[in-house]
């Protein structure tokens, strides 16, 4: 089995303050106009996620931003994802020209655009956004930590991520490197404990390093503010936990955690192309209760669990009014992304289903696909859905989108 022109929205408006004189998540930095954030979803909508659900620390305690605040932003993506992720900054963040970039990273120079501290523009293909301050390279790394020290004259860091480019060069990379130890080697220079967590909680201040090649580091910062760019890269859990069944678990796990999806204990969910099992395993664990269509088997240790029920056949071959039940419809085929959008068009159309939502994972069979996503999101809106998008780092070259069922205006 194999595992395995844009409607744009404007950028958000943020609050400065919540329904209750709460501050905002802009951080210490008065007269922030906005942030776009990466749910992208305009504050008005009931699927927009409230600010308690991603507190930032007060903006007054906050620690303050440098004072050398880089010219360049840089972003990383998946590898072979470049482009993608240049077309969809040109369709939200046209104030900004790409600089250089390297597979699995592009940098764009910012000109007088001064985004806030924690800006996380909705860039789908975006793991990390990253205020660039430039690049050190050393013989060693004790030669490159203090290269770093020389570039970056702020000292104040809440926290530190370091990370690879791209994950899957990592054993491309002419010499490998440790991320960790790079990390300890920071912490010990800024004199921070060895123990500090490698997530940082919204509001931290936040140093970059991000390895390029082993005796070249890129050096940015950030505010750490949504749970993407809480983990260093952006990137969520890489390891799938041992009773899991397939990275399906992790991609969902990162879905949900991504966009707030409020799955709730007693609903119903059924998965088109649910065989192993990760993604059924994981709404399982919240509470659903889940029906799982594939030909092929789910694992043993899915299928044994009370809520659990397989229909072993296609998707197409289900009746219709059979999904008249379900809170939501999650989808993970291995087919083409049309074909999973007519299947999906297929069920949330007919008379008396009423999902509240979709997930749905819309697997590329090469990056120029990603060009119809544009359209293919506009389906999910003729379906009465809000649908967001994004490259989840847990994924391969497919596209996660969640589809809010639109409230009636
Ligand atoms: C990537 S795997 C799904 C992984 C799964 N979501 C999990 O959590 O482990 C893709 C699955 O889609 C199934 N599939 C492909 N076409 C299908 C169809 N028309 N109807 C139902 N399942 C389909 C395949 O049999 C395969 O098991």
């Amino acid at each position: 089995m194999a595992k395995r022109s844009f409607r744009q929205p404007a950028p958000v408006p943020f609050p400065r303050s919540d329904e209750k004189g709460r501050p905002g998540p802009l951080g210490a930095r008065a007269g922030l106009i906005f942030s776009v954030y990466d749910w992208g979803m305009p504050q008005s909508s009931p699927q927009s996620l409230p600010n308690s659900l991603f507190p930032s620390r007060d903006a007054a305690a906050a620690t303050p931003a440098p004072a050398v605040r880089g010219a360049f932003l840089l972003v990383t993506c998946q590898g072979g994802a470049e482009a993608s992720l240049c077309g969809r900054q040109e369709a939200v963040l046209p104030a900004v020209s790409k600089a250089a970039w390297r597979r699995g990273m592009v940098t764009f120079r910012l000109g007088d655009f001064d985004p806030p501290d924690d800006f996380f523009p909705d860039l789908i293909y975006a793991r990390a956004v990253v205020r660039s301050l430039g690049q050190v390279s050393g013989a060693s790394d004790h030669e490159r930590v203090a290269a770093v020290r020389t570039l970056v004259t702020h000292t104040a860091w809440d926290t530190i991520h370091v990370w690879h480019r791209d994950r899957r060069l990592e054993s491309q990379t002419d010499s490998p490197v440790d991320p960790l130890a790079v990390r300890a080697l920071l912490l010990e220079s800024y004199g921070k404990p060895a123990s500090l967590p490698q997530a940082a909680r919204p509001g931290d201040l936040v140093l970059n390093c991000l390895i390029d090649a082993a005796d070249r580091w890129w050096v940015g910062w950030h505010r750490a503010h949504t749970p993407t760019s809480c983990q260093p890269g952006g990137m969520h859990q890489t390891e799938l936990p041992g009773d899991k069944v397939s990275r399906a678990w992790l991609k969902l796990d990162e879905a949900i955690a991504t966009f707030g999806v409020d799955l709730r204990p007693g609903q119903r969910a059924v998965e088109l192309g649910a065989s192993p099992g990760g993604a059924c395993q994981r709404l399982l664990e919240a509470g659903l209760t889940v029906v799982g269509i594939d030909p092929a088997l789910v694992d043993d240790r899915v299928a044994a669990q009370p809520g659990f029920e397989q229909w072993r056949m296609r998707a197409r071959d289900v009746k219709v009014k059979n999904f008249r039940s379900f809170d939501w419809i999650v989808a993970d085929m291995n087919i083409d992304p049309r074909s999973t959008l007519e299947s999906i068009g297929r069920i949330v159309t007919a008379a008396g289903v009423k999902p509240a939502g979709i997930i749905a994972t819309l697997k590329l069979p090469d990056w120029s696909r990603a060009k119809e996503l544009p359209g293919w999101l506009d389906q999910f809106r003729a379906w009465g859905f809000s649908p967001r998008a994004r490259q989840v780092s847990t994924g391969g070259r497919e596209i996660c989108v969640v589809a809010i069922k639109s409230r009636r205006k």
